[in-house]
């Protein structure tokens, strides 16, 4: 669906197909006018020391500057348009903070009564994933969330231009006026608020010199749910430019800030190959199940033939 010349700027112009700006995205936000976004989605800094940020940031860091940025943030936002926030946990000392907890209370508690009234959360997705840090003295953390709000009550949902494959395609009613009709939606089901969606480790196909890139497959999936083809995204922590590329594949505009420049030309790079139809990326498809019918050792328990638990 990416179009080749496309327009990339480095400055805000709502000429260019992407724009992608070295700098503080409050900078950036103050050269944008009024309700020009369909969709604002990125991941912020978990203010934890990553490298690039001041090792002095904490939560109250990370309080402080989403209360700053939401009222620009909600002002470039059109009505109807959504927010999706991706956040983990802020862990400092073993003490765990769940960010999402931290970012609603934000909008929640906002001295900006009007954010507090027409920002609505939607989903609460939690995004789960294969491979991390191998804890000793709690669980394992393999997830982080996407919390999703609207600007208003009306928004758009294109629900089926995300559906999943069906876990069991060949299912039919077996009562009623529709016994024996196939009982599940052919274009597939709905991918539900659990979504599992490998993280870019070092052999991921995505991976650049970013220490923390969300896959484009999490930005793709709400572009094409939450926009209209020619839409405007927006991701203020733009990083490796993982939401640029997606908005650039979806036939989407993009705008977004970075304060730093190796991530920037990262970004641009990236957006390039998108235009150009060479960018790699692993799409948006099922994480590999087991066929239940396949030669093994030993047959697990758990394997699941026609909808029903196998007999031990
Ligand atoms: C969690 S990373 C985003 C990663 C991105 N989602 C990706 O897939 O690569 C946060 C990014 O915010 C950038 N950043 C930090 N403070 C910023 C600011 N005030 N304005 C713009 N970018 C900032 C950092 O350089 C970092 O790349």
């Amino acid at each position: 669906m990416a179009k080749q010349h496309s327009k990339i700027g480095t400055t805000f112009s709502i000429e260019n197909d992407s724009t992608l700006y070295n700098g503080d995205c409050l900078e950036l936000l103050k050269q944008m006018p009024d309700g020009v976004v369909d969709l604002v989605v990125t991941s912020p800094p978990y203010c934890m020391g990553k490298s690039y940020e001041d090792p002095k940031d904490d939560l109250r860091t990370f309080f402080d500057k989403h209360t700053e940025l939401l009222p620009e943030i909600f002002r470039v936002l059109k009505d109807g348009g959504s927010m999706c926030w991706q956040v983990g946990y802020h862990v400092k000392n073993n003490v765990v903070t769940p960010l999402d907890f931290m970012v609603h209370e934000v909008i929640k508690h906002h001295p900006n009564k009007e954010i507090v009234e027409n920002l609505v959360l939607r989903n609460r997705v939690v995004w789960t994933f294969g491979h991390g840090y191998n804890a000793s003295q709690r669980f394992s953390g393999r997830h982080e969330v996407i919390m999703w709000y609207t600007k208003g009550k009306a928004y758009n949902f294109d629900l089926d231009s995300v559906r999943v494959p069906q876990k069991y395609p060949g299912k039919r009613h077996y009562k009623g006026d529709k016994k024996g009709e196939f009982s599940g939606n052919p274009l597939g089901k709905n991918p539900s608020d659990v979504w599992d969606i490998p993280n870019v480790k070092s052999n991921h196909v995505e991976k650049t010199e970013h220490p923390c890139q969300f896959p484009i497959a999490i930005p793709q999936r709400l572009i094409k749910a939450l926009t209209p083809v020619g839409g405007l995204v927006l991701d203020p922590f733009f990083g490796s430019g993982a939401s640029a590329v997606a908005a650039a594949l979806e036939g989407r505009r993009f705008v977004g800030a970075d304060t730093e420049k190796s991530y920037c030309e990262t970004a641009i790079a990236r957006t390039e190959a998108a235009f150009a139809g060479t960018i790699k990326y692993r799409e948006d498809k099922p994480v590999y199940e087991p066929d239940p019918r396949q030669a093994v050792a030993r047959r697990p328990g758990h394997f699941i033939t026609n909808g029903e638990e196998e007999k031990a």
